[in-house]
């Protein structure tokens, strides 16, 4: 049995977690998730802010992971930490504190790549969520499509060209009026929506004729989707939503939103089912933070039921930033014999371990 305390700082949420256990057996003895609500104010991330906030948060968060699981840094046997990708100097955080709490203690440091964490985080609660599978993960910075055949082996099929698709949620929600991250409020106004929807918007490259072979057989855009959702606005002179009080043009904006998420969602899921049909896979594991989105889950597993596939996703705790994911990824890693060494940096981008060639 090892036992990992994992640091996560690579974007907006401070958080730590203790996770213990072997090989795809583990337990997770806490979590704890700091979101740094500040950046609202802003309608998006500001980097420098969010260093800060983590700079204040990072000790009490790690002091209450260790509080919450009951140990002490002596029952921890080695210290995980996202090093890429994310914010610099939010990243440099996270990996000056594990460094020198790891050179203190006198433990193992392992380096985490975000993504590959994400790819982790269902197994924690769905023990089938294992090797083989088809993975979509789906973030706010990150679009990918990629075939699992076994844990630290990647082959990366499709990505996005433009926009990830948690950016086009948000995106989408700035221009209907919705506060920052509008990824749960567009899926909630959507929901509103009642009978038939009088909008549609096309689905970008899903065209039947594709084959496998070409360049947009598993890509993704959604920057056109997006501007379609920009022109409807504009052509139905859409007034800004109301601060407060009731929206008069709630049926409308209701409209646009579900017929944006239909369109994402139809291109994922189409996508999603290519590529487990092509691998020949009957597990598909979603992740990141619009794999919260329960129209999305829905509509994966519908697709893909043709293959007699099942689809798992996280929730909602484990599908958006978290140190878990980190730890569970980390333990993978350490159980591997990997160190590293105190020069750890920080990496805005950088591919994910593990790729192989498609
Ligand atoms: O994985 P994550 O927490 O952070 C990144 O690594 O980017 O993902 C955040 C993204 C945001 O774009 C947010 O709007 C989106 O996930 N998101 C959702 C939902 N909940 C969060 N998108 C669609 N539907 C949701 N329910
Ligand atoms: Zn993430």
């Amino acid at each position: 049995m090892t036992r990992i305390l994992a640091i996560e700082t690579s974007c907006d949420e401070t958080s730590a977690a203790v996770l213990a256990g072997s090989g795809d057996a583990t337990a997770l003895e806490s979590l704890v998730i700091l979101s740094q609500d500040v950046h609202r104010v802003f309608g998006g991330v500001v980097p420098e802010i969010a260093s800060r906030a983590h700079l204040t948060a990072i000790v009490p968060v790690v002091e209450q992971s260790l509080r919450e699981a009951r140990v002490s840094m002596r029952d921890v046997d080695a210290v995980a930490v996202t090093n890429a990708p994310g914010l610099v100097g939010a990243l440099l955080v996270g990996v000056s504190f594990a460094k020198s709490l790891a050179f203190g203690a006198g433990k193992p440091l392992v380096g985490v790549h975000h993504m590959e964490g994400h790819l982790f985080a269902t197994a924690i609660e769905h023990p089938e969520a294992v090797p083989p599978f088809t993975a979509l993960l789906v973030s706010g910075g990150h679009t990918l499509l990629l075939d699992v055949p076994e844990w630290g082996s990647y082959r990366l099929l499709g990505a996005t060209r433009d926009d990830a698709a948690g950016e086009a949620f948000d995106k989408v929600a700035k221009l209907l009026g919705l506060p920052y991250p509008g990824g749960r409020h567009i899926e909630a106004l959507a929901g509103t929506m009642t009978g038939e929807n009088p909008l549609r918007f096309s689905r970008p490259m899903t065209r039947r004729d594709q084959q496998p072979g070409d360049a947009d057989y598993f890509d993704v855009s959604f920057s056109g989707l997006k501007t379609a959702v920009l022109h409807t606005v504009r052509e139905r002179a859409l007034p800004p939503r109301p601060e407060s009080g009731a929206d008069p043009d709630a049926t409308m904006r209701a409209a646009i939103a579900a017929a944006f998420q239909d369109a994402l969602v139809d291109t994922l899921a189409e996508k999603t089912y290519r590529a487990a049909r092509l691998q020949g896979r009957t597990r598909v594991v979603l992740g990141g933070g619009v794999a919260c989105n329960r129209t999305l889950v829905a509509r994966v597993a519908e697709r893909v039921q043709p293959l007699d596939a099942k689809v798992y996703a996280p929730s909602v705790r484990l599908a958006t930033d978290n140190a878990a994911m980190i730890a569970r990824a980390g333990l993978f890693r350490f159980e591997r014999g990997e160190r590293a060494a105190l020069d750890l940096n920080a990496y805005a981008s950088q591919p994910i371990p593990g790729m192989i060639a498609a």
